[in-house]
């Protein structure tokens, strides 16, 4: 007999493979992740931060709202900060959604979007992404009911990689006014689009975005959502005060002061990585498909073999199945040499 709802305790947690993973043995090509380190002046502040004997006082995080409007060209009354984007995706789902409410959530995807809705009980509507396709559209506007409060767009989509074309996610926001689209932009920066400029108009939108990947900084959590100022003020009703922690602040106010370190690192990843990965996997006739972001959907004809082969060399990669349960595994893509590094090993292991 459980003290708690008898879904909770049916549930499973989200558990992502983190057992065995060391940066200093194996090339990490599983998480999404910068596959460099951050920059000499990230290190320096943090290290500043604990020299200064700071560490036993209570977060407090000065102008960083500012900074990070500023970065995403928005009011600060626009945006607040979360332990990740998984706290923001969380406190969306559990502040806009009831019990038995329905959620749309297209996939494959993300783990985290199904986890929070499990979480507060709704029944989830799971149109599929296809790879001649992309984002499923009419199927979305087809699954809109009077039931539905939260619709979910990663934008692009992890593991595919798809992107979404603004007007479908402004259309969907109109068909669906009672609904929070919950609008996750964890990758801008290798796509540069955002909806965060209709956040004023579109007062149903919320958009989800982290220092985690880009930027290089899973570690330290943090994360921010942009949305209209009153759903904002909501929000912060259900975050704590102090959810963020004191040394993802220092870490995100020295990485902004230098952002030329990520857009050298996002330039090299789309411009010469990229273009590398795909030119193989086409010589090769292998399938994978069309990504905008810094990892590749590949479906080799024997993936766990390729996926143990890789591991055996040190390179980890993420197996992800399709919605027909058929395996890829899911590349993130780092520097020129890494690239170059992956291929060498991939051509050996084929
Ligand atoms: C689409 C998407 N959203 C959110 C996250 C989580 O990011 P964070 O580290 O900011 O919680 C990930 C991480 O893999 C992701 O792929």
């Amino acid at each position: 007999m459980s003290v708690f709802k008898s879904h909770i305790s049916q549930m499973g947690a989200y558990k992502p493979p983190l057992e065995g993973r060391d940066n200093h043995q194996h090339l990490l090509l599983d998480f999404n992740e910068r596959v460099l380190p951050v920059s000499p002046a990230v290190k320096q502040a943090l290290i500043d931060f604990i020299n200064d004997d700071q560490l036993q006082v209570y977060p407090a995080y000065g102008d960083i709202i500012h900074k990070i409007a500023d970065y995403c060209g928005v009011k600060p009354d626009q945006v607040m900060t979360t332990n990740g984007s998984d706290q923001g995706i969380d406190l969306i789902i559990r502040s806009a959604c009831r019990e038995g409410d329905e959620a749309i959530i297209p996939g494959p995807t993300f783990a985290m979007y199904h986890q929070c809705a499990k979480i507060e009980n709704l029944n989830i509507i799971e149109p599929a992404y296809s790879r001649e396709n992309g984002f499923p559209k009419q199927a979305v506007m087809d699954a809109i009911t009077d039931k539905t409060r939260l619709i979910v767009i990663a934008n692009p989509n992890n593991p595919c990689g798809t992107p979404i074309a603004r007007n479908d996610i402004l259309d969907i926001a109109k068909a669906a006014p009672e609904a929070a689209i919950l609008v996750d932009e964890c990758y801008f920066e290798y796509t540069r689009q955002t909806v965060c400029d209709a956040v004023e108009q579109y007062p149903n939108l919320l958009v989800t975005r982290t220092f985690s990947k880009t930027w290089g900084l899973p570690s330290v959590r943090l994360g921010y959502i942009i949305s209209g100022k009153d759903n904002i003020n909501a929000l912060l009703n259900v975050r704590g005060p102090y959810d963020v922690n004191q040394l993802a602040v220092v870490a995100i106010d020295a990485a902004l002061a230098n952002p030329e370190y990520t857009q050298e690192y996002v330039k090299e990843v789309i411009e010469v990585s990229k273009p590398m990965i795909e030119a193989f996997l086409d010589k090769q006739k292998i399938e994978y498909w069309p990504s905008v972001a810094n990892y590749v959907w590949v479906f080799f004809k024997q993936p766990s073999l390729v996926e143990q082969k890789l591991k055996e060399a040190n390179i980890l990669v993420r197996p992800k199945m399709d919605s027909q349960a058929k395996l890829g595994l899911r590349i993130t893509l780092g520097n020129k040499q890494q690239t170059t590094h992956l291929i060498d090993t991939l051509a050996s292991v084929l």
